[in-house]
């Protein structure tokens, strides 16, 4: 089976006639390329696969999420250059199912399948979430719940960077509580997460405006059907923006925000919040050292709580969702209701660092980048 992974230097000299690239992230240097290896085995009548299904992934994807884990992995091939080994990646996938454990019901061999990210609290812990953070791995054995079909009418390109942004967009709208006529405002616009939250908010008709830091964007969200675009720079205060400051004459602020970096806006936009505002996040931008975090600080914690009282807002913090938030966005995407921006499709060998150059580096970036394995 193929893997597309962070390799060490020994194995990318070995790789070098393949494609095995080396890619600067962040002042770090990952190789990257293609890895056989063994298939992964599954015996369905073994006692500890019987609620468990042997997938094949066609094709997979990357969030920011992922990120991190890219990054310590090259961090420890350049600590250990002549290790022999490799590291894939990834948390959104789709696959076709090839064998089920005997007490699996509700798949079988052929069904298409992608992440369910459904996250489940146990004493206090956050347990299950993201069924992998090795969706490279050509082949791979899931608990059957943490898997779920898709309709036949989702392309492969779709299907393959579906889960994490649907289910987590899917579950901030429903924790939003949305009243008709709420002022929304998507920061980030042109992260993915933003781009399936503000598609899912377009299907629901509501009134939002989207911040975006990337050149180009503008013209694309507008394209998608935002008509409130305003590009802020990455530390410049909303107050200095003169589309922003326009906006705020004609509507006071804003009822419902969501915002998938909290150090990144919170601080600079919680102001803009009207009284029982509802704010919303997933994330926070610096996962790494390597990635900068700008805007940190910009108010003291004391005159955000403040704020937050005086005005009795609701900060509410979302990770992932539950399988209602799924099964919604398949819905919806089967009845044209959720649109999906793909940017890039990649495929081969010798594409390994162009896919990861253009998820992470390439500003112009808009939707999803995914890995096809070819048939
Ligand atoms: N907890 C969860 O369940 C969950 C699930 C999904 C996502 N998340 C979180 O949501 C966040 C977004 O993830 P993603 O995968 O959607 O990210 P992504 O697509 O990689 O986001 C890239 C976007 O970030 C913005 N950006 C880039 N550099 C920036 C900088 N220096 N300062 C500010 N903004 C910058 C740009 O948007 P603009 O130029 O348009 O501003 C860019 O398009 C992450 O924090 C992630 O961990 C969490």
């Amino acid at each position: 089976m193929r893997n597309i992974a962070v390799i060490s230097t020994a194995l990318a000299g070995e790789y070098e006639k393949s494609g095995a690239a080396t890619v600067s992230l962040f002042g770090q240097l990952v190789n990257l390329g293609m890895v056989e290896s063994e298939d992964t085995a599954f015996d369905a009548g073994c006692s500890a696969n019987e609620y468990h299904v042997l997938v094949r992934k066609s094709a997979f994807s990357v969030n920011f999420r992922d990120l991190p884990l890219i990054l310590k992995a090259g961090e420890f091939f350049e600590k250990s250059p002549d290790s022999y080994t490799y590291f894939p990646f990834g948390s959104d996938f789709v696959a076709t199912v090839m064998a089920v454990g005997k007490g699996v019901k509700k798949l079988a061999p052929g069904d298409r399948v992608i992440p369910n990210a459904d996250i489940a609290y146990i004493n206090g812990q956050a347990v299950s979430g993201i069924p992998s953070n090795t969706a490279s791995k050509e082949i791979e054995i899931f608990p059957e719940h943490k898997l779920v079909k898709i309709p036949q009418s989702m392309p492969v390109e779709v299907a393959a960077g579906f889960s994490v942004g649907a289910q987590t967009s899917y579950s901030m709208i429903g924790k939003a509580h949305l009243k008709k006529g709420d002022k929304i405002l998507v920061t980030a616009g042109s992260s993915n997460t933003s781009l399936f939250l503000i598609n899912a908010l377009l299907g629901l008709k509501a009134d939002v405006t989207v911040l975006t830091s990337s050149p180009g964007a503008k013209e694309k969200l507008m394209k998608m059907g935002v008509e409130k675009v305003i590009e802020i720079g990455r530390n410049e205060m909303p107050a200095d923006n003169p589309q922003f400051s326009t906006l705020l004459k004609e509507q006071a602020g804003f009822d419902v925000i969501f915002d998938p970096f909290f150090d990144v806006y919170f601080p600079r936009i919680a102001i803009y919040l009207l009284p029982y505002g509802r704010y919303l996040t997933c994330g926070l931008r610096n996962q790494h050292p390597g990635v900068a975090t700008e805007g940190e600080g910009m108010i003291d914690a004391s005159s955000l709580a403040t704020l937050i009282i005086r005005n009795n807002l609701s900060v509410i913090g979302n990770c992932l969702g539950d399988t209602g938030n799924i099964r919604q966005a398949l819905n919806d995407y089967e009845n044209e209701a959720l649109k999906v921006a793909v940017d890039t499709v990649f495929s081969g060998a010798a594409s390994a660092g162009d896919f990861i150059f253009n998820t992470y580096l390439n500003q112009e970036r808009f939707g999803k980048v995914i890995f096809k394995y070819d048939t």
